[in-house]
Order: structure tokens, then sequence, then C-alpha cells
């Protein structure tokens, strides 16, 4: 069985431009072979391929929208809220969500990836957050009326099925720094099936998402990096009961998760967010390239089970 999956299979994005180029990373026939092994997506890819025309499917869209709001945050991190179509604002609705994002003066390869912090899909609105930390950000900051956004996108968190899959059950979410734009989402999803979420945010460090988490998540402020990050989860009370847990920081706070859930609770679910560099989103610049399982696998457009399997080492495209 593959272990891999593609976040837009059986979507109206599906299939897209890698089945033109023979390179679907699901369906075998599309990528040239005689025998179809897919892991089955509850559509047939190659059918709707050929039923097509041979050639993709919908495109992600390219639209100009209003900044209705712009918040600057601390040391350069803003929270921007866009307005967009109730469509796109229910298509980001999403655990992972994301969208590419550049100013209004600026061209396509300035687009910068930016997790959905939070969507209302009554006011078609999304709310986005950036740290002014190069070019595309720098250049963002100054486009304070309008800007170009370019989604929906899905793959911003890998172990997508964990997180849609567990019920009534008792959640860790562990986050620090911009990573942390992605947590909303994720608690929205885990508290609207039953289940009951602890957050830890690293701290000192920013925290701008508590305006954006409802009142029943126990939230702690407290230290993560390196040993204190050990000591705080280990003071966690009954960690044996934990079923699930999402990492949303850097690489080393997601193995800092992972070891903690193989000591305490190792039939639990994990999801973390994905940290690899975007450019296209599309599963064709080849930029968020890593191995894994001995395959070179699109972590823009591929998912896996974060806790089973772990990156080797990056790829040049
Ligand atoms: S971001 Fe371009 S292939 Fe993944």
């Amino acid at each position: 069985m593959n272990p891999f999956e593609c976040i837009d299979a059986g979507s109206e994005y599906c299939p897209c431009y890698l089945a033109e180029a023979g390179e679907c990373t699901v369906c075998t026939l599309l990528q040239g072979k005689e025998v179809c092994a897919c892991n089955w997506s509850k559509v047939c890819i190659y059918q709707r391929y050929l039923r097509n025309g041979s050639k993709a499917v919908k495109r992600k869209q390219t639209v100009l929208c209003d900044i209705s709001e712009a918040r600057r945050i601390e040391d350069g991190i803003y929270l921007e809220k866009i307005t967009v179509s109730r469509a796109m604002a229910r298509a980001l609705n999403h655990p992972g969500s994301y969208v590419f994002v550049r100013g209004l003066t600026e061209r396509s390869f300035f687009d910068a990836p930016m997790a959905i912090v939070d969507s209302d899909i009554m006011a078609g609105t999304v709310t986005l957050a950036f740290h002014v930390t190069g070019p595309k950000t720098r250049l963002l900051e100054l486009s304070s009326q309008r800007l170009f956004l370019r989604g929906p996108y899905w793959n911003g968190l890998q172990g997508n099925r964990a997180v849609e899959s567990i019920r009534d059950a008792r959640c860790l979410v562990v986050t620090g720094g911009m990573s942390q734009a992605s947590v909303p989402l994720v608690i929205k999803r885990l508290l609207a099936h039953g289940n009951t979420v602890t957050l830890l945010v690293n701290r000192p460090g920013p925290f701008f998402i508590a305006d954006y988490l409802p009142d029943e998540v126990k939230v702690y402020e407290v230290p993560l990096h390196g040993n204190q990050g050990r000591d705080t989860m280990e003071a966690l009370p009954e960690k044996e009961n934990i079923a699930f847990a999402y990492s949303a920081g850097s690489t080393p706070q997601h193995e800092l998760v992972r070891s903690f859930i193989s000591r305490h609770c190792p039939e639990a679910g994990m999801a973390i967010s994905n940290n690899h560099t975007f450019c296209c989103g599309e599963g064709i610049c080849g930029s968020c390239m890593v191995t894994m399982g001995g395959k070179a696998i699109r972590s823009c457009k591929v998912q896996y089970d974060p806790q089973r399997m772990t990156e080797e080492e990056a790829v040049c495209p």
C-alpha cells in the first residue's frame, strides 16, 4: 500500500498539472504504468482525466482582494484580514489551509505562502499572519490596501487524516513561532469533533493567536526549547490519556513531541506543521522535495503519517 496520499486527490482540483506531465502522485496509470494500484480516493483520477479531454481540471485561482483590517502585533509580525468570496472562505476553513499572497505591484514570483489563521464564511474573510523577514514580506508590508491571493491550498500540515478522525478524546497542541498561525483551524476542528484541547505555547516568543482560541482551550505559556521543553512536557498531567497531538513549530519541536508520544502514549495520532519551503504549491517547482521511505516526494502535495515516517534528507529537484 502506498504510504503517501495527495491532498488534492478527489477534490475539484484533481487531476492537476501533474497528471498532464505523467507525474500524478496517486494514479499509477497516469504515471505510465500498466497496473492500477492507487489508494482509492473515492474517485477514479484516470477516468476524470480522460473525461476532461486528457487535461487538468480546475486550476487554483489568483484573485485581487481588499485588505479589510491590518494589525501590527510585534517585531514585524502582522495579522491581516482579507475580503474573499464565501466560496474561498469555505474552502480555506480546513486544518492545514494556506494561500499564496503578493503585493499589488509585484510579479508572481513574489508569491509567498501564508497559513490561514481564521476563516469567516458568512463574512467572506480570511485572516493570515506574516513576519517581515525578506523581500517578499517586506513588499507585502507596503501593500496596505489590496493584494493578490492564490488558492485554496491545504497541505500546510502533515497528518491530516489523524486530525479529521479523532473524536471525543484528549488532544495536545504544542506550538511556537510563526507556525502557530496554523493552530486555530486545527483546534476548531478538534473541538467540533467533541475533543478537549490543551495548548502549550512556547514562551518567550510571540503569541498572536490568543484572540482566535475558544474559551474552552486550556492554554499554558511555557518554555519549549531544549531540556526545558522536555521538562515542560514531562510535567503534563495524565500523559497516558492523550489520544492525539499536533506540533506546530520547528523540526526540533516536532521531535520533542514525537518522542513524548512514543514514551507515554504510543497509540496516539499525530500531525505536524509542514515546514518545507513552498514556492509553487502545485508539485511543479521541486523546492519542497524531500526523501522519505527511499522515495522523493513533493511535500506541498503529498500527505504522510508523521508518526511513522520521517524525512531522510532534502533532495535537489
Ligand atoms: S512548492 Fe513547488 S513542488 Fe512543492
